[in-house]
């Protein structure tokens, strides 16, 4: 199994007798090449020392105590840095704390903070396992898309016979290594556009418009996740760029299309970006001063580069964003069809709290004859949302060898 390989792993380890399982699945996932943090709470402490994890990853563990010593930004850092978290042993406390959006531990905070997928290996006597408190946990838990895997059943700590144990190191690996099988980018070529472009009015001002990058970064690490080799071609934004991802900046619309032409041919292509359509047709070398009490600008049509691109060939699979203020899905489809695209993410602008520089978006995939409205997700879960979509609809074959 080579899923696992390179994948950025953070083990939390809570309060139960089965944490000295979880040295053995660090060793296990760390023998599957995976990079391994661990990250324990106060009571897992007393059941297996930091040290253990500490030589079984070359990493110090994160603990409320280590907190104190370092930038007091640890939980942040983890949750940024890790492709997935898993909580193993999870105690009943822990499931409970999960559930409720708590973040009274260094662990519960990184598990709060993440964009990550969770998962949880639930370790308990069955009677905890079964308590009606504990079965609503998990729904809530679930309900919000965090994975549990398992736990057995069969004869516990406590010498009773029943569901709870923690499953295997074995089968939680599995489990690890099945959210990033199920993505099926692997070989594939994915070029991302993302942010604004500037169109130079003069050397002090330019054309620009309200897109942050977030969405068009957000894809480009969920592509990533799926196995893709991506290009990201960004106009200026604050984001840094995603690790393990090609990234090209630019600033106007004409470089922008150069660095798409130059990263094709794709099998995806994604146009996030929020290409200004028009540009001064004739910059000013000096800053322009005031004189009169209006002022023209003429401006000319840019290229479309989303189009351009769906009428290359080899074609990738092409993917165009449109952010309108009104018609929603008749204003998208009809942009779709213009373009000749395959699939339109359809964005209301104007809304508080999604789109432009938000954290939030919400969306609806617009194709020919049919459409699907996403809910109000982050921006992260919608791109990973985005991905899933077009995976099932791209051809899988890659049309370049990567
Ligand atoms: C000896 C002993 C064993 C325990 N085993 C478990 C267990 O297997 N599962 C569980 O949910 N809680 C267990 N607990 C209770 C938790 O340790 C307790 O709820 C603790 O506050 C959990 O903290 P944490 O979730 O922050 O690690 C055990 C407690 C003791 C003293």
């Amino acid at each position: 199994m080579d899923t696992l390989l390179g994948r950025r792993i953070v083990v939390g380890i809570t309060g139960s007798i089965a944490a000295y399982k979880s040295a053995e699945l660090v060793r296990t996932l760390t023998q599957e090449g995976a990079d391994v943090r661990v990250a324990m709470t106060r009571a897992s402490q007393r059941f297996i020392g930091d040290i253990t994890l500490q030589a079984l990853t070359g990493h110090p563990v994160a603990t409320d105590a280590s907190a104190e010593g370092t930038s007091g930004m640890e939980h942040i850092d983890l949750a940024r840095w890790a492709d997935v978290i898993v909580i193993a042993p999870a105690t009943a406390d822990f499931l409970a704390r999960l559930a409720h959006g708590r973040a009274d531990d260094l662990l519960a905070a990184l598990c709060l903070a993440t964009e990550a997928p969770l998962v949880v290996a639930p370790a308990m006597n069955h009677a905890m396992w079964q308590n009606p408190a504990t079965r609503y946990n998990l729904t809530l838990l679930r309900g919000r898309g965090i994975r549990v895997s398992g736990p057995a059943s069969g004869e516990q700590a406590c010498g009773e016979i029943g569901p709870g144990r923690m499953c295997a190191p074995e089968q939680i690996t599995e489990d690890l290594a099945g959210i990033f099988a199920t993505r099926r980018l692997a070989g594939q070529r994915v070029v991302i556009t993302a942010g604004p472009t500037w169109e130079p009015i003069d050397p002090v001002r330019m054309l620009t418009n309200r897109s942050s990058g977030k969405m068009g970064f957000a894809l480009a690490r969920a592509a990533r996740d799926a196995g893709a080799e991506v290009w990201l071609i960004s106009g200026p934004t604050h984001l840094a760029p995603p690790d393990r991802v090609h990234f090209h900046p630019v600033v106007t619309t004409e470089e922008m299309k150069g660095a798409v032409e130059g990263c094709l041919p794709a099998d995806i292509f994604i146009g996030a970006a929020a290409v200004s359509d028009y540009r001064p047709a004739e910059p000013q070398r000096e800053k322009i001063k005031k004189h009169d009490e209006r002022m023209m600008l003429a401006l000319i049509r840019n290229p479309d580069i989303v189009a351009e691109v769906a009428r290359t060939k080899p074609r990738p699979f092409t993917v165009g964003f449109a952010a309108e203020t009104s018609d929603l899905v008749s204003q998208a489809r009809r942009k779709l069809l213009e373009k000749g695209l395959d699939l339109i993410i359809a964005n209301q602008v104007g809304v508080p709290g999604i789109g432009f520089d938000a954290d939030d978006n919400e969306a609806v995939l617009v194709e020919q004859d049919r459409e699907k409205p996403l809910s109000r997700m982050s921006k992260d879960q919608l791109a990973r949302r985005i991905i899933d979509e077009i995976t099932e609809r791209a051809p899988s074959a890659p049309v370049t060898p990567v």
